[in-house]
């Protein structure tokens, strides 16, 4: 009896599986075609941002400069934001495109897609009606870092911001998120797989296999780095000196709040800039809790992802010391008195729901593939006209914002309408 139920799960699986690896090649061979027509710049003397912009400067032609405020600095407009997985990134990315359309700025957006061809490595030509020498002034969706790729289509003053989330908290939430997406996640029994993996990681991972970044140093893996390294790897801390030159900014998802308030800062923005509601976040049962022992397993197995918070950590608390301690508590006071006043006008019972509880398509949260454990929001019946704009493009998830920025999401909705059709949720 058992053997047999045993058997039939196991044909089941093997069918999904089997239907799975045919999808995704049809997948990424529809994606081959279309990408392939792209990627072909035409002929252009500048072959970059930086370039055209020096031969502007040669010419006497002014940039569109940006008015300057009463503090003396005037709002920055060209940002490189590295969306790094399952760290709050989302919420971030609604402020900024919030603030490209309130400036009118050019995004580089994807194409076909909600990001640059993730895993494959960063390359300019994967955005949106690329030609070389294009500047642009935000930059923002998920993508494998390449930083010589990305400052192609940049102006040099463009400021380099991402955002970090403490390792174990990132690789549970990952390993939860992506399971069915990662192979090797799936011969691990048991009714608690994290804890069994975490005790013997080696025996489940194997770099080479399909998606298997997912489940080791996935913040290493997004920056363009070598997320197989071991902590005590030189190569390591190189890294992470690099990229600290690279970044002007490193938020935490833990720090959300300062964090902004830091952004803002830096980016001459206003309060009103950086209101937000937070999007595409896990429902709390869906995420487990560590014991002590098993962080420990984790923090070991996500060593250089734990190198690079705690440094980042350091420089964070450092800029927040200068900031003054005191005017941030009043910031962030501030801006978690604003938000609540924004959650009043706009949120219907004030908070976040569950996916089938949301009524209106347009503010429903991408899924994860066979699950639905993101929360969203509806927005209120009764709301005060002068608001319901601002209302709704903070209330509006990353696919749905994208389409309304006009990137034609073809791929990523196929590919949502597959996974549903597969693990019926
Ligand atoms: C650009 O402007 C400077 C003065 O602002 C002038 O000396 C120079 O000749 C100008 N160059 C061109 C190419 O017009
Ligand atoms: C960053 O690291 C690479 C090696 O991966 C090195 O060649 C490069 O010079 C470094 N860049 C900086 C700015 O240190
Ligand atoms: C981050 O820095 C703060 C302030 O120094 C410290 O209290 C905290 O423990 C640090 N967090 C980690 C994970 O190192």
């Amino acid at each position: 009896m058992m053997s047999g139920i045993k058997g039939n799960k196991c044909a089941i699986v093997i069918r999904r599986l089997i239907l799975w690896v045919i999808l995704t090649n049809i997948i990424l061979v529809l994606y081959c075609l279309t990408n392939s027509s792209q990627g072909k710049n035409r002929g252009s003397q500048q072959s970059t941002c930086a370039l055209s912009v020096a031969e502007l400067l040669k010419k006497n032609v002014s940039m569109p400069s940006e008015s300057t405020k009463s503090q003396g600095c005037s709002p920055k407009v060209n940002i490189m934001f590295m969306k790094t997985h399952k760290t709050a990134s989302s919420t971030i990315l609604n402020i900024l495109f919030r603030f490209g359309e309130k400036h009118k700025l050019k995004f580089a957006l994807p194409n076909g897609r909600n990001d640059f061809f993730y895993p494959s490595p960063f390359l300019c030509s994967q955005v949106k009606d690329y030609r070389l020498g294009d500047c642009f002034n935000i930059v923002c969706n998920h993508m494998r870092f390449d930083h010589r790729e990305v400052a192609k289509l940049l102006p040099p003053d463009a400021a380099y911001i991402t955002i970090l989330r403490d390792p174990v908290a990132l690789f549970e939430s990952s390993f939860h998120y992506y399971h069915r997406a990662v192979p090797l996640t799936w011969r691990i029994d048991g009714e608690n797989k994290l804890a069994e993996f975490l005790n013997n990681p080696q025996s489940f991972y194997s770099a080479d296999a399909f998606n298997s970044f997912y489940l080791r140093n996935m913040l290493f893996f997004d920056f363009g780095l070598d997320n197989n390294l071991e902590a005590d790897d030189p190569r390591v801390m190189r890294d992470i000196r690099n990229l600290s030159k690279r970044f002007d900014l490193v938020l935490f998802a833990e720090y959300f709040e300062e964090s902004l308030v830091l952004l803002k800062d830096t980016l001459c923005w206003t309060t009103e800039d950086i209101l937000y509601f937070k999007l595409n976040a896990r429902r709390s049962s869906s995420v487990s809790h560590l014991t002590p022992e098993l962080r420990a397993r984790a923090l070991q197995w996500n060593g250089a992802d734990w190198r690079l918070y705690q440094h980042f950590n350091a420089t964070f608390w450092a800029r927040v010391e200068t900031y003054g301690k005191d005017r941030m508590k009043q910031e962030v006071n501030e801006l978690r008195r604003r938000n609540s006043e924004m959650r009043d006008i706009c949120i219907e019972d004030g908070g976040a729901v569950e996916a089938h509880k949301i009524q209106d398509a347009r503010f429903l949260p991408w899924q994860p593939v066979g699950e639905s454990s993101i929360l969203g929001y509806n927005i209120r019946k009764n709301i005060d006209p002068n608001f319901r704009k601002i209302c709704e493009k903070m209330l509006t998830p990353e696919i749905q914002y994208l389409s309304d920025l006009g990137v034609n999401l073809w791929l990523t909705r196929l590919w949502g309408w597959l996974k549903d059709a597969v693990f019926i949720v």
